[in-house]
């Protein structure tokens, strides 16, 4: 146990720190009652020091949930013979675009099941473009659409994409592998060369784990730690793991931490890199609301700056579980409009409606100010 004033030095020496002790790192991910509330109110003053107290939304249309991967936690998988696919039409996803765009929410996230057909590739491309002409070059938009060829990747950053989402999911190869098929499909290295060329084709890039994975030490949480620092990323999304029934990694859920310690572990994850990159942006993950119904505030309190709401028409809401007891799933995107403000407005913060919110980060990479 560190005493108060020895925390906050302890944390003191962590800010922005390239060379941080693993030791340090590794005792505080695990840090619970007052020494867990210390480590978020001071990422939450280096948030509100650094970038203001603003929170930015995304709006998270979750367009289609097919998948052509085998990822063995994730209930959408190629495997699961129990999940009714959808893909949203065209207007639909226009349609929640725009209502993203009437509500100010400045930007847009395009999120879907791994494809990489041609066809699949050319429709995004299409609705990027239309998603900048509907609202006159406005809406930011993210993609988070796993893995693509450098070409593709380059050519919707031409249409319009200016930021991308691929979580490394576990930096360490071994874990990789127990948490995916090891094959051509999910390789490790494929996964890493897929982030090196969303960073040469000009794009904010996010990366981001799953905390409390079966297998997963807490050494492996400081390496993550670490590897998102060395990568120099520009933007975080992580939170807990949570089980799904129809997956194989479910076998070992006997093995898991409690829900509520992998809940503590990622808000201290989320903390523990505010202080370290105190300028990227880190997304409240909805996964943390699945555990808490005040989860995504919590987080935004403990250094977070962005939240996403889905904005994906509530009729397919209930067939993008990707885990269970997802939030939101029987509602509408109206109905999160004014919940969210208000939940926004209880941790201290504004919503930063209308802008981009870009990763400050990415500026001082780029060489702006
Ligand atoms: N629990 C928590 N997060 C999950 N994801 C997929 N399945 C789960 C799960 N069971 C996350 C992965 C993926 C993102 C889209 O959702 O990290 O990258
Ligand atoms: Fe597909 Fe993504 Fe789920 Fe993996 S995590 S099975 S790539 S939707
Ligand atoms: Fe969706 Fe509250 S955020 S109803």
């Amino acid at each position: 146990m560190f005493s108060t004033d020895m925390l906050t030095d302890t944390l003191q020496q962590l800010i922005g720190n390239k060379t941080p002790d693993k030791t340090v790192l590794a005792r505080l991910i695990g840090a619970q009652g007052d020494e867990a509330v210390q480590l978020r109110s001071f990422a939450n003053d280096i948030k509100q020091q650094r970038l203001g107290n603003y929170v930015y939304f995304r709006g998270l249309t979750e367009f289609s949930n097919k998948c052509s991967k085998n990822c063995y936690y994730c209930g959408i998988r190629a495997g699961n013979k129990h999940v009714d696919r959808y893909d949203l039409s065209d207007s639909d996803i226009l349609d929640a675009v725009r209502f993203a765009h009437e509500h100010k929410y400045g930007s847009v996230v395009l999120q879907a099941g791994e494809r990489s057909d041609k066809a699949f590739v050319d429709r995004v491309d299409g609705l990027l473009r239309k998603i900048k002409q509907l609202s006159n070059n406005e809406l930011g938009i993210t993609l988070s659409l796993g893995e693509q060829s450098p070409e593709t990747f380059q050519r919707w950053f031409e249409s319009g994409a200016h930021r991308y989402l691929l979580r490394i999911e576990s930096s360490n190869k071994e874990l990789y592998y127990k948490i995916h098929p090891e094959n051509d499909k999910h390789s490790y290295d494929k996964r890493l060369k897929a982030l090196y060329d969303l960073k040469d084709a000009g794009y904010q890039v996010g990366t981001g784990i799953m905390i409390g994975l079966p297998f997963q030490t807490r050494h492996d949480l400081v390496d993550d730690l670490l590897f998102m620092q060395n990568f120099d990323i520009d933007m975080v999304g992580m939170g807990p793991y949570i089980e799904h029934t129809e997956t194989p990694l479910y076998k070992f859920k006997d093995q898991l931490l409690p829900l509520n310690e992998r809940f503590q572990m990622a808000i201290n994850m989320i903390s523990l890199l505010r202080i370290l990159m105190p300028d990227i942006n880190i997304a409240s993950a909805t996964a943390l609301q699945a555990i808490d119904p005040m989860g995504r505030e919590k987080a935004l309190k403990a250094g977070a700056n962005v939240i996403m709401p889905n904005v994906t028409p509530g009729m397919y809401r209930n067939s993008y579980k990707l885990y269970e007891n997802k939030p939101c799933t029987d509602e509408e995107a109206s109905d999160c409009v004014s919940c969210l403000e208000m939940r926004i407005g209880l941790t201290g913060n504004k919503v930063g409606y209308g802008q981009w919110g870009d990763s400050q980060h990415f500026r001082q990479r780029k060489g702006e100010k």
